[in-house]
């Protein structure tokens, strides 16, 4: 049975899957994906040579939004563990960004970005293929990255709450998505894989009670009831007594 959390499988899906990602990506969300990364985006503030750490980067789907809000004297630092999407974010963003990028191909759960260095955290579609245990351990880095005062902002591709709009929405998710996908000329079968993150998914209510115990006091956000579901929040300016335990 395969581990559908194991990094060495969650890498080579988007190692297989980089070269239709971006227009699956925007076909089966019928373009809300890009609504929700700008939503994500906006979720923070933003002044002139901040450093933003946007995890799970893939090809580097928010660079340009966020570099437009930190100016030349900003930094991105791009996290992404699969070399494949890491390539396109280079040929995508190299030198056309007007700030300073940092792609770096490591595991989010345990980069060498280092400690307190980050002002914003920001991540899209990047919670899904984290298990419990990996949710808790990312909530406990982006805590270590992140400045006393730093902010984050996630979101997540999500099931609705609302019957009326799960019950298409699945039907989509498991048959039709797996059908764009094969047409262009993706695997069927590594789009069938993102329905199965997403059920397992579900929202992000795991992610903040994760980030809670991390000490990030997260409020939760609902984008297009419910079809994407983010977290949003700081790490306290003072240390929190927040508990290493889940
Ligand atoms: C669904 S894509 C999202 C990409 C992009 N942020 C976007 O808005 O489309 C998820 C990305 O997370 C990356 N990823 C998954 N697990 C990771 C890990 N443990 N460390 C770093 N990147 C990871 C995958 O390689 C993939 O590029």
């Amino acid at each position: 049975m395969v581990q559908i959390y194991d990094p060495n499988f969650v890498r080579q899906l988007f190692d297989e899957m980089s070269a239709t990602y971006g227009i699956v990506n925007l076909i089966s969300s019928f373009g809300f994906c890009r609504r929700w990364r700008r939503q994500c985006i906006e979720q923070l503030s933003y002044r002139e040579s901040l450093t933003v750490v946007d995890l799970m980067t893939g090809m580097g789907e928010l660079c340009p939004a966020i570099a437009k809000r930190i100016g030349p004297g900003g930094k991105i630092i791009a996290v992404d563990n699969s070399p494949v999407m890491c390539r396109k974010a280079w040929q995508n963003h190299d030198g056309r960004l007007g700030c300073e990028l940092d792609i770096r191909e490591e595991d989010a759960l345990g980069s060498e970005i280092p400690d307190a260095s980050a002002d914003r955290v920001v991540c899209s579609f990047g919670l899904k293929t984290f298990s419990l245990d990996q949710t808790v351990a990312l909530a406990h880095e982006v805590h270590r990255i992140l400045k006393p005062g730093g902010s984050y902002s996630f979101i997540e591709i999500s099931v609705p709450p609302a019957r009326w709009l799960r019950v298409p929405y699945l039907f989509y998710l498991h048959q039709l998505i797996p059908i764009i996908g094969r047409i262009l000329m993706g695997n069927p079968d590594n789009y069938r894989m993102l329905g199965v993150y997403t059920v397992a998914f579900g929202d992000c209510h795991t992610a903040v009670a994760a980030f809670r115990q991390a000490g990030l006091d997260p409020s939760r956000r609902s984008y297009f009831f419910g079809c994407a579901t983010g977290l949003v929040g700081a790490k306290p300016q003072t240390p929190s007594n927040a508990s290493q335990g889940w």
